[in-house]
């Protein structure tokens, strides 16, 4: 998509108009309030004016996100009809060029590896700024198509379903970005993990024939030295629960609690493209959790990579096993000024939250505000959730230090509360994003499958921390 910021619109090309509440009486007459409520991300197409009207709602609500819904919701009309050049009139909003193209280039992204009828990209998109404006929204637009770029490209390594993408294939295919983005990238396979004990990943790992993978990525923008930030996604590539097996209803969407360890992705190759001037290391530990003969089973003691052990009471609560060596690896191995993890770890975050909201856990109130207010900015919603020591006591173990699940009540906070042992006094963060990560059916304006969630987020908190 090649995309074009200039205070003047081709003179043929199909516009997007966008109009408040108050600006009702400034449409063309024909149309009528039935068909086009003015409600941010409705719209109505008015072919003789070769124009889209897009409704953005009361004035004084307008913001990022409003812009971004209702310019993505269009642009993803028009590419329905078969219109992919367009121009969007962003005259009275000027300051938002960044999430009108964030909105564009996520509306463009649809998985259809498998599909034989292929949709027409965007080709092209001209911001209409006033002339005043054009060089801020071309440095804002710039840098949110980059972001945006890397949020569609982690959405479509996570739609792969699990028999293309295992631990194994999602580490070359890492590899294979990595080295067409010049991002360093080193993967240790399952002799690299039992030599540098990793308890945790190697437990997960053990029920499937895929083995798993440790995936690092180094970006060294900051000065030698520098203490790094560590990002860590949980990349189980097919969850079915292991040996406490999940039920058949929805298990197909487990193929998406990679989710986690793609956001990671796309975040390590976005700050490369923006040349952030940070250390930051991702790590992806990845797994398929399986039942086998050969599985960990609820019971067993699990030493994890800091030496810390977990008593197995329910082989579903895998992801915090893979993240709690890599927490481990982060403070150990590279000292980490902080921790970040990304994780579609409980099903109870979603039950908490819904799916429009992310749940966040700090032990550090500058890493929590500054996650917080990144996730605002990126459009990616997330809502602060407490510590207790009473989560503590509920994830007690009689066999060892911690177990694995503390039950069904508060699950999101005890799985945090897990981690948080496991991050010690590191400045840690932990994001879940169990329902926030996906959606099964398409959105006005994102198709189908990964959303992304969290690329924004990641990126920001690197820049700003
Ligand atoms: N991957 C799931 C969490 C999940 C559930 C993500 C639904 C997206 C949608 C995770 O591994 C899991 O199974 N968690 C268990 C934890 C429990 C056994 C303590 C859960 O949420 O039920
Ligand atoms: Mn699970
Ligand atoms: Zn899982």
């Amino acid at each position: 998509m090649t995309l074009t910021f200039s205070s003047k619109a081709e003179p043929a090309s199909v516009q997007i108009r966008l109009f408040t509440t108050e600006q009702r009486k400034e449409l063309p007459p024909e149309i009528t309030d039935a068909e086009f409520s003015l409600k941010p991300g409705s719209r109505v197409y008015i072919h003789s004016e070769s124009t889209l009207y897009a409704g953005l709602g009361d004035r004084e609500k307008v913001n990022a996100d409003t812009i971004r819904l209702a310019v993505g919701a269009a642009a993803m009309a028009l590419k329905k009809t078969g219109r992919n050049r367009f121009a969007v009139q962003l005259s009275d909003w000027a300051q938002f060029a960044g999430p009108a193209v964030e909105g564009i280039v996520l509306s463009d992204y649809r998985y259809e590896d498998f599909k034989t009828k292929k949709t027409h990209p965007i080709s092209a998109v001209t911001i209409v700024v006033p002339a005043a404006a054009t060089a801020a929204a071309r440095k804002a637009g710039e840098r949110a198509a980059a972001i945006a770029r890397m949020t569609n490209l982690a959405r479509g390594i996570a739609n792969r379903p699990g028999n293309i993408v295992y631990p194994e294939t999602l580490a070359e295919e890492v590899e294979w970005h990595a080295k067409k983005f010049g991002v360093k990238c080193t993967v240790f396979d399952e002799k690299k993990l039992k030599s540098g004990k990793f308890g945790g990943i190697l437990a997960v790992g053990s029920g499937s024939k895929r083995p798993p993978r440790l995936i690092i990525m180094e970006h060294s923008g900051g000065p030698k030295g520098e203490a790094p930030i560590v990002l860590v996604g949980k990349a189980i590539t097919f969850d079915s629960g292991g040996i406490s097996i999940k039920p058949a209803a929805d298990m197909e969407k487990m193929i998406w609690d990679k989710c986690g360890g793609t956001a990671v992705i796309g975040a390590m190759f976005a700050l490369k493209e923006l040349g952030v001037k940070k250390n930051v290391i991702g790590l992806i530990p990845s797994a398929e959790n399986m039942p086998g003969s050969n599985a960990y089973r609820p019971g067993d003691i699990v030493t994890c990579y800091d030496g810390k052990t977990v008593e197995i009471v329910n082989t579903d609560a895998e992801g915090r096993m893979l993240l709690a060596d890599a927490i481990g690896f982060a403070r150990r191995h590279f000292k980490a000024r902080a921790i970040v993890d990304i994780a579609t770890l409980t099903g109870a975050c979603g039950i908490a939250l819904g799916d429009s909201m992310a749940g966040l856990w700090s032990n550090d109130d500058a890493l929590g505000k500054c996650v917080s207010a990144a996730s605002k900015d990126a459009g990616e919603p997330t809502w602060q959730m407490p510590y207790s020591p009473a989560f503590d006591d509920q994830i007690r173990s009689e066999m060892g230090l911690v177990k694995n699940s503390g039950g069904r009540l508060g699950g999101a906070c005890t799985a945090a509360a897990f981690l948080r042992t496991f991050a010690e006094k590191t400045p840690w963060a932990h994001l879940d994003i169990a329902y926030t990560a996906y959606r099964d059916k398409e959105t006005q304006s994102l198709a189908r499958g990964a959303t992304g969630f969290g690329v924004g987020t990641l990126v920001r908190v690197t820049e700003q921390f």
